[in-house]
């Protein structure tokens, strides 16, 4: 299999990208050409309204529904872009962190499709995805090295960028991901599943400066994540006000505080991570990243202190194929060989 074109190539590459780490089943493909990467088209099936009765991701639940989206939408993606599979350069496929089951439905799918095609297989780090994603619009070469920040429902992270497969962890959470908070807090406010999106159109309607709930490690210079404070005392004070629940002010209040809070918390441990290591940019990425206040106070802070400031776009912030097969093409693209394990890793770090 010849797997590693080289990077002045100028002929366009296809790579069909699969994710299936989480609640979310996608497809996508998108074009290679000399390093650059254009999406040609993507399809994503939400799980939300299957998981939204549990409070939560059911693990049972999702390799099902991961076991028949999969052999639906990948035909149903070709057809509609007027493809063959034979078309196709390369798969890529996330090979972890995440759900075993789910994962290991996305990797069995694209290992079957691989060697009945011939084609190579990429195992992605769903991380890495995530890294890459705010670089994926536009026509610049990645502007290595930068600051990565990850914020997700399973993950937050700081992480310096040197190369392709040059990752060095910076700062991870010592308990809850920021995501996993506001999902956790949005089931006490009585908000569904996921609770992010919830939060910030309750927040929207409320004063920011209403309550003071705490950060986790705020000493300038900690890099250290922690969010479960902040969910523990969301929980105490809604006991002490109950009275005060069916005051939609007031709730709305509470959601823009403790927003306020994690946003605060993500966005100057970024920044300082930023000037601190001498970076010039800063890239985020996330579920969390979807959020408008915290990609302004993002987009503000970096600003003022002279850096470039890369967010994904919205749809690519949350889980979706087009990061995936993205970052196989690219470190194709960068003459860095398609590797697949011999078995999913749920707990596959970023930097070994
Ligand atoms: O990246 P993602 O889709 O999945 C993981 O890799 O975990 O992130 C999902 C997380 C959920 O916790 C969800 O509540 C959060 O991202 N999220 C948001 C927003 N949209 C999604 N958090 C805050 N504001 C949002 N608008
Ligand atoms: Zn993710």
């Amino acid at each position: 299999m010849n797997a590693t074109p080289p990077s002045d190539r100028a002929e366009r590459l296809l790579w069909l990208g699969i994710e299936t780490s989480c609640d979310e089943t996608g497809v996508a493909v998108v074009e290679e050409r000399s390093g650059r990467i254009r999406g040609i088209g993507a399809l994503l099936t939400s799980q939300v309204n299957r998981h939204r009765p549990f409070g939560g991701i059911v693990p049972e639940l999702a390799v099902r529904e991961h076991a028949r989206n999969l052999p639906l939408l990948v035909p149903q993606l070709l057809a509609r872009l007027g493809l063959s599979p034979l078309d196709l350069g390369g798969i890529a496929v996330t090979e972890g962190p995440g759900l075993a089951s789910s994962l290991l439905i996305g990797n069995a799918y694209a290992r079957a499709m691989g060697a009945s095609l011939g084609l190579p297989v990429f195992g992605v780090n769903h991380l890495e995805g995530h890294l890459f994603s705010p670089f994926l619009e536009g026509s610049e070469p990645i502007p290595f090295p930068f600051l990565g920040l990850v914020a997700s429902g399973g993950h937050t992270l700081l992480a310096a960028v040197e190369g392709w497969n040059r990752y060095r962890i910076l700062s991870s959470t010592s308990d809850d991901a920021a995501g996993e908070a506001l999902d956790k807090i949005a089931r006490l406010l009585g908000l569904p599943y996921p609770g992010g999106p919830e939060i910030e159109r309750l927040a929207s309607q409320g004063d920011p400066k209403a309550f003071c709930f705490p950060r986790g490690f705020p000493e300038t210079g900690d890099l250290r994540f922690s969010f479960s404070g902040v969910k523990t005392a969301v929980r105490y004070f809604l006991e002490q006000h109950s009275e005060r629940r069916a005051d939609p002010h007031f709730l709305s209040s509470v959601a823009a505080s403790l927003q306020d809070s994690v946003v605060r918390t993500l966005c100057e441990k970024a920044l300082w991570a930023a000037s601190k290591g001498g970076f010039r940019t800063l890239a985020a990425a996330g579920g969390v990243l979807a959020n408008r206040r915290l990609r302004e106070m993002l987009e503000a802070g970096c600003s003022d202190a002279g850096l470039s400031c890369r967010i994904a776009p919205p749809a690519l912030c949350t889980d979706n194929a087009v990061m995936i097969a993205s970052a196989a093409a690219l470190k194709s693209a960068a003459g860095i060989p398609p590797s697949l394990s011999q078995d999913i890793d749920p707990g596959l770090p970023l930097a070994v």
